[in-house]
Parts: C-alpha cells; sequence; structure tokens
C-alpha cells in the first residue's frame, strides 16, 4: 500500500464512523418502544404535523370504510349527516347517503312512529337499539361510541391504526377462548372485536383507489381524527396567524424600542458646576 493511501486510511474510517453515527441519530419514522401493551409506532399521519390540515380524500374514503365495515357494529352518534356536507362530500351526495337509511320519526297525526328516509339532519343510524343488545351481539363486550374516539385514546390515530392491523395468531402459551381475538396493541392481548380489515379489497372505493387493508385503516382512522375534530383545521390556521401575528408584533416593537430609545441609551449627561 502506498504511502498515500496509508495517510488517507484514518480519515475514511473517521469519515465512515461519522456517517454510521449520523445513521443512528437520524429520527426513524416509526419506533416501537419494549412495553407490554406495546407502545404503537408513531406513525407520519399528515394531520399530526402544526402546518397540515386533516386529508380530506382520506377523510372522505374513511366514510365509506366506516359506513361499509365499522357501522355494523359502532355508533357514531354524535355526528349528524349534515356536519359532512361541503367538509367531507357535497350535499347533494350527503342527500343521497342520507336517504338510504331508514329514520323512525313520529309520532304523526294519528300517534303512531313511523320511518321515512334520512335527511341532513338526522343523526348516524346506531347499529343497536341500546347498549344491552350490542352487548348480546357481540358476546357481552360493547363496541364503543367512535365519535371522538381518536381523542380518548392516548395517542389515538398511531393506538386505532396498529390495533387494525395488529390482528395475527396468537403465540404459544396463549389460549384465546371462543368470540377473542389476539391482538397485542389491545392491552391483555384479546379483543372481543373480530378483524373488521381482514382482507384487501373488502369495498369498491369511489375514488378507484386500491382498497388494501393498511389503505383502509389509515382512511378510517383519518375519518376517525375528522369526525373528533372537525375544527381542527381552522383551529391550526386561527393558531398559526395568531403566532405569526406575535412574530411580527415582536420584531416591529424591537425596531421600535430601539430607534425610541437609542438617544437615551447612548446619552451622556455630566453634572459640573455651574459656571457664572
Ligand atoms: C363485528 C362487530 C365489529 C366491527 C365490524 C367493528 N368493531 Fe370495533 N369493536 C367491536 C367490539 C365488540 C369492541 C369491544 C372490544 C372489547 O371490549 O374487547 C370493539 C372495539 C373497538 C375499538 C376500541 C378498542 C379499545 O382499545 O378500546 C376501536 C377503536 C374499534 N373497535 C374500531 C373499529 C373500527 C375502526 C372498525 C371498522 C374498520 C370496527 N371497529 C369494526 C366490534 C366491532
Amino acid at each position: 500500500m502506498s504511502s498515500f493511501r496509508r495517510l488517507l486510511r484514518p480519515g475514511a474510517a473517521a469519515a465512515a464512523g461519522a456517517a454510521s453515527f449520523a445513521a443512528s441519530q437520524a429520527a426513524p419514522t416509526a419506533r416501537c418502544e419494549d412495553k407490554d401493551p406495546p407502545h404503537p409506532p408513531r406513525y407520519p399521519f399528515w394531520v399530526k404535523s402544526i402546518f397540515h390540515s386533516h386529508e380530506i380524500p382520506s377523510v372522505r374514503r374513511g366514510y365509506e370504510v366506516y359506513r361499509q365495515v365499522c357501522a355494523t357494529c359502532h355508533s357514531m352518534k354524535q355526528l349528524h349527516f349534515r356536519h359532512l356536507v361541503n367538509f367531507v362530500l357535497p350535499e347533494r351526495r350527503m342527500k343521497e347517503i342520507a336517504s338510504g337509511y331508514d329514520v323512525v320519526d313520529g309520532p304523526n297525526d294519528e300517534g303512531e312512529m313511523f320511518q321515512r328516509p334520512g335527511i341532513l339532519v338526522d343523526a348516524f343510524p346506531s347499529p343497536y337499539p341500546n347498549e344491552e343488545a350490542a352487548r348480546y351481539a357481540n358476546g357481552g363486550a360493547l363496541p364503543p361510541d367512535l365519535s371522538v374516539y381518536t381523542t380518548a385514546k392516548h395517542e389515538g390515530l398511531d393506538y386505532i391504526f396498529a390495533l387494525l392491523l395488529g390482528y395475527r395468531d396468537p403465540p404459544a402459551g396463549i389460549e384465546a377462548r371462543a368470540g377473542l381475538y389476539y391482538n397485542p396493541y389491545y392491552p391483555g392481548g384479546l379483543i372481543a372485536m373480530p378483524n373488521p380489515l381482514h382482507a384487501d379489497g373488502l369495498l369498491d372505493y369511489e375514488d378507484g383507489t386500491p382498497s388494501t387493508k393498511s389503505q383502509m385503516a389509515k382512511d378510517v382512522v383519518n375519518f376517525l381524527c375528522w369526525a373528533a375534530e372537525p375544527a381542527h383545521d381552522e383551529r391550526k390556521l386561527v393558531g398559526l396567524k395568531a403566532m405569526s401575528a406575535c412574530f411580527f408584533g415582536t420584531a416591529i416593537v424591537g425596531f421600535w424600542y430601539r430607534s425610541m430609545w437609542i438617544g437615551y441609551k447612548t446619552r451622556r449627561i455630566d453634572f459640573t458646576k455651574a459656571v457664572l
């Protein structure tokens, strides 16, 4: 080896070391922690950034997933069809969707309750008439109302996403009773909800996106997040405006302060005996 290359060697080693150090320091997008139950990985949901809004196309697809899959067991009582108008879907499409449901209304002139097609002011219909019926149909477990579920859970977006994709065969030593399913992200590891997104292509998205399991999970989580915080975008926008106003205000006041006081701060006053 020439003396020149020998000279280069430590330098190259140092460069390689620096590169591997940088790689080990770079924050991974998703990481798992050793906790029981495992903390869900931190997924890079668009909506998490302070500069980003809800991802509306995904929310729109998520509503389809909710309607066609989750709504068979989970209610969303705090949502009304009108809430989605012009945020998620145009008014005409929402009217169409609402009219696909039968809603009990009344009493009419004869004191009878009657059924009519849904209209925009109706709430999302619940799958079960009461808690007992819901529990009876689900082996004693109550499917929670999903209206504000992403905010109800710690790291709700990541948790629900990880939960929906976390179903697997129970490991050796864990017996899942009939009606319980193994899911490491659920506290205790056994959940009474059967894997709702068990196969790719469960539904056909209106916008033609391929409905893989992870796509459906992402979309439904985005929809649940929108449902829990419909005013989220406005809040962030107002926050950003207020922050930038404060920033410019501070800069202007700082400038004004310096120019106003510069004369006084640099002035020197000497008191000497008056010359008579
Ligand atoms: C067959 C009925 C059924 C379907 C369909 C269903 N769930 Fe569930 N879900 C349940 C039941 C039952 C529970 C309560 C589980 C328990 O207590 O062990 C539950 C619980 C949950 C929880 C709460 C978990 C927790 O930690 O408290 C979430 C979130 C959830 N479901 C989301 C969904 C989403 C999203 C969908 C649609 C993609 C869906 N579910 C579809 C029955 C269902």
